[in-house]
């Protein structure tokens, strides 16, 4: 990153961005952070304010903006001396994407293509970029580790993040200068620890973690559970849930390596522990205080048994590694969504 410069983080008011924006400002970095608000809430501003302070907030720049808009995206880096890109944003609920594949490119695939078009014209060749344990697929093998296959997509949301690995990947070969870290999360939940910001999905959630919190909160009646004849030990679904403050780490270690390197380098970001469905509920009920009801519902078209993720790569070389569990995870979700039971109003 040139000296003195900024980091530009997309999506940024989004729920793994404002956790991110929060630990890079907490560890003195410039932050610029463009979101269009599509699926985010500006008084997430606000609380990331109320968390760090006012005078590590003077470093927090907001642009609504849209990745799309080239023209706008270039005026933030002609205001701003840009080193590096965390690029979050983008859209992310799979069965919409089935729906909306056009959408989903457009904004996904077309946003990652204007971003890097406008690094370039500006000589900023650095970007850590969102992806995720789906380029796996089904996997063969557990744990996954950076060299497991990756595989065809069942979504084009999945195919999105597939396609811009490649992208990113082909601009290495193009132009040795480009620094790319792929981020590939697993299974991300809780919130930050002061309740202030979290998971705030807009209408019914697709994702379990927030759907049991919403009926934990008696905003949702029970909890539908997909599948309870897979063959893992309980039957249901099992994931590598990791707390989104570790994630948000994660990117502040691999900011800090990647500095005067180029490349391209891949990461898992989990835990190395898989959790089943069932598992999830019942740590939400040990936090919240009470029962939770579930009914068992058939599988949900394109889901996996199981996948978790050997991490080891991201120790060894980022020095990083997760601190909190599930429980950790689940207190903290509860916290958020007991003190949000509607997510972010306009504050
Ligand atoms: P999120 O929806 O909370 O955050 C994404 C942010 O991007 C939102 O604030 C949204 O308004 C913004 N955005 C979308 N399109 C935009 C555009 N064209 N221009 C500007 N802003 C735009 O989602 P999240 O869970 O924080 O996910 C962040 C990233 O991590 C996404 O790329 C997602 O695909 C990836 N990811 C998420 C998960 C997960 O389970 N949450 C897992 C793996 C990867
Ligand atoms: N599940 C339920 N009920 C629900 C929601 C989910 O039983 O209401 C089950 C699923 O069947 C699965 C597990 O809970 O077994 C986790 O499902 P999620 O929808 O929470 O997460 P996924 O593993 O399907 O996918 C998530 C993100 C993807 C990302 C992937 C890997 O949604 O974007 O993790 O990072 F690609």
């Amino acid at each position: 990153m040139k000296t003195d410069s900024q980091v530009l983080v997309t999506g940024g008011t989004g729920f793994i961005g404002s956790h991110t924006v929060v630990e890079l400002l907490q560890a003195g970095y410039n932050v610029v952070i463009v979101d269009n608000l599509c699926n985010s809430n500006k008084a997430v501003l606000g609380r990331i304010k109320q968390i760090v302070g006012d005078e590590a907030y003077k470093n927090c720049h907001f642009y609504e903006v849209d990745i799309c808009n080239k023209g706008a995206l270039d005026e933030v880096f002609s205001r701003h001396n840009i080193g590096s890109v965390i690029h979050f944003a983008g859209l992310k609920a799979v069965g919409e994407s089935v729906d909306k594949p056009l959408e989903y490119y457009s904004n996904n695939i077309g946003g990652t293509l204007a971003l890097c078009e406008v690094m370039r014209e500006h000589g900023c060749k650095s970007i850590i970029f969102s992806s995720s344990s789906t380029v796996y697929g089904d996997p063969d093998e557990l744990p996954l580790t950076e060299k497991s296959p990756k595989k065809n997509a069942t979504n084009p949301y999945g195919w999105g993040k597939w396609m811009i690995e490649q992208i990113l990947s082909d601009l290495y070969t193009a132009d040795q200068a480009w620094d790319v870290v792929l981020l590939r999360y697993f299974n991300p939940i809780g919130a930050h620890e002061s309740g202030l910001i979290g998971e705030d999905p807009k209408g019914i959630p697709n994702n379990l973690v927030p759907y049991v919190a919403q009926t934990a909160v008696g905003k949702r009646d029970v909890v539908h559970v997909f599948g309870d004849d897979y063959n893992t030990p309980d039957g249901t679904g099992v994931r590598d849930y990791i707390h989104v403050v570790d994630l948000a780490a994660g990117h502040v270690a691999a900011l800090a390596w990647m500095q005067g390197k180029t490349g391209v380098e891949a990461f898992n970001l989990g835990t190395g522990h898989g959790s089943s469905v069932l598992e999830v509920l019942h740590a939400f009920e040990k936090a919240c205080g009470h029962k939770i009801p579930y009914v068992i519902e058939p599988r949900r078209a394109g889901d996996i048994a199981e996948n978790y993720a050997d991490s080891s790569r991201a120790l060894e070389i980022l020095g990083w590694k997760t601190e909190r569990d599930l429980a950790d995870m689940c207190e903290d979700s509860w916290r958020w969504q007991s003190m949000n039971p509607d997510g972010l109003s306009d504050d």
